[in-house]
């Protein structure tokens, strides 16, 4: 009896064991199970969310307003490394550019003035010059799509308003414009301590002097200074507006830098009474060639100024001409090396050809390839850019 109570409590023992044991391998199954779940649920979920996010990028538009006319393109499209862009094509139809495309190459051509873009290039060629922008454009699909920034920075006579889901485009000009309105100049020689000058935004330098607009006969300009003999007429002294000359200095340090040493001032400022004794002098010449005062006085006319109205009144104008012509002002002076850099180059250091060939019913005189004008940069830059003489550039511009 004994011995059976012992042999039972040992098998109670044995099966309190084997349960317990069953108990665990049940909890740990359950965890294991709880925990894979739990994995599967989190997998779910992440897939869930990425593809979400996938289908929500691809579907977000960008709406474009042109006037009364929408166009909707996907962000993924008008938007390259955060960088914004617009169409071209579309802007182009709605400011009335025309606009040429061959082998992902498209130009846009306003008022003579263009702008040239090339598939998966980050340089546009604006007016000939050469404009970095922040990515490369991208003609194709029927879009020529540049940054919007770089547009802006190009296009005169529209205004852009960038919001987040939309983006509105409003001419302010009938004038359109396509230059450059931040050129990357580079110079051949230290500029920095002319830059000041250059760059001058003095209400002075924009004085417009011509036949509808003259000058007092006592008038004089403030800061006059001898122009340097190492680029001025050895015979006489010559004298300029001190921002003028600060800037033509530079013009003629490059020059000189670019293998043109043979250039100099001619004729600078004059005044009344000289202007006047030049004037006559022409009159006269004229007369020689048997025409009547009036006559000869009108032809004079063409190419020199009454002494109220003539620009060199003010010491803000060169006549450059060079030794190898014997420092003779005429038409002779488009034959030197200095004509072509400086029909090219003067821009730069903020002169401008006051009398082109084509312009003569507006500025009132014939062309002349050596006489410059001082306007400083800014309006420098807009001129040689789009070829408007500087009564066109103030009509449209103002200053
Ligand atoms: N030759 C220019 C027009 C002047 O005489 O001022
Ligand atoms: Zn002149």
């Amino acid at each position: 009896m004994e011995q059976n109570n012992k042999r039972n409590s040992g098998y109670s023992k044995i099966r309190r064991g084997f349960y317990k044991q069953m108990d665990e391998i049940e909890k740990k199954r359950r965890k294991t199970i709880i925990i894979i779940e739990l994995i599967c649920l989190l997998l779910a979920s992440t897939i869930l969310f990425c593809a979400s996010i996938i289908e929500k990028t691809g579907k977000e538009k960008h709406v474009y307003i042109f006037g009364d006319t929408e166009q909707t393109i996907s962000t993924k499209v008008c938007f390259a490394d955060d960088i914004q862009l617009i169409d071209m094509n579309q802007l182009a139809q709605y400011c009335s550019i025309e606009n040429k495309e061959t082998n992902y190459v498209s130009t846009f051509t306003v008022n003579n003035t263009y702008v040239t873009f090339e598939n998966e290039s980050n340089i546009a060629i604006v007016n000939g010059i050469k404009k970095e922008m922040p990515v490369a454009a991208q003609i194709k699909n029927g879009y020529c799509l540049v940054p919007i920034d770089t547009v802006s920075d190009i296009l005169f006579g529209i205004e852009i308003n960038a919001k987040k889901q939309s983006t509105q485009i409003i001419k302010t000009n009938s004038n359109m414009y396509i230059f450059d309105k931040h050129p990357k100049i580079e110079y051949a020689t230290d500029i920095s301590r002319y830059l000041e000058y250059i760059n001058s935004t003095d209400e002075y330098i924009y004085t417009l002097l011509n036949k509808q607009n003259p000058i007092d006969e006592e008038f004089e300009p403030a800061d006059l200074v001898v122009i340097p003999e190492a680029y001025s007429r050895k015979d006489m002294t010559i004298k300029l507006h001190n921002i003028a000359l600060q800037a033509l200095e530079a013009m003629i340090n490059d020059m000189n830098e670019n293998g043109i040493t043979d250039v100099h001032v001619q004729s600078a400022y004059r005044t009344h009474s000289y202007q006047d004794m030049l004037f006559n002098l022409y009159i006269e010449r004229e007369m020689e060639k048997g025409l009547s005062r009036e006559q000869a006085t009108a032809n004079a006319n063409k190419y020199s100024a009454k002494a109220e109205y003539s620009e060199h009144r003010t010491g803000l104008c060169v006549d450059f001409s060079t030794k190898s012509i014997g420092g003779v002002v005429d038409d002779v002076f488009e034959t030197t090396e200095a004509f072509p850099w400086l029909k090219e180059n003067a821009w730069k250091y903020g002169f401008v050809l006051r009398y082109p060939e084509d312009k003569e019913n507006i500025t009132g005189y014939m062309y002349e390839s050596w006489h410059y004008r001082f306007v400083g940069l800014e309006v420098a830059s807009i001129m040689h850019q789009t070829g408007l003489c500087y009564e066109e550039y103030l009509e449209i511009f103002g200053n």
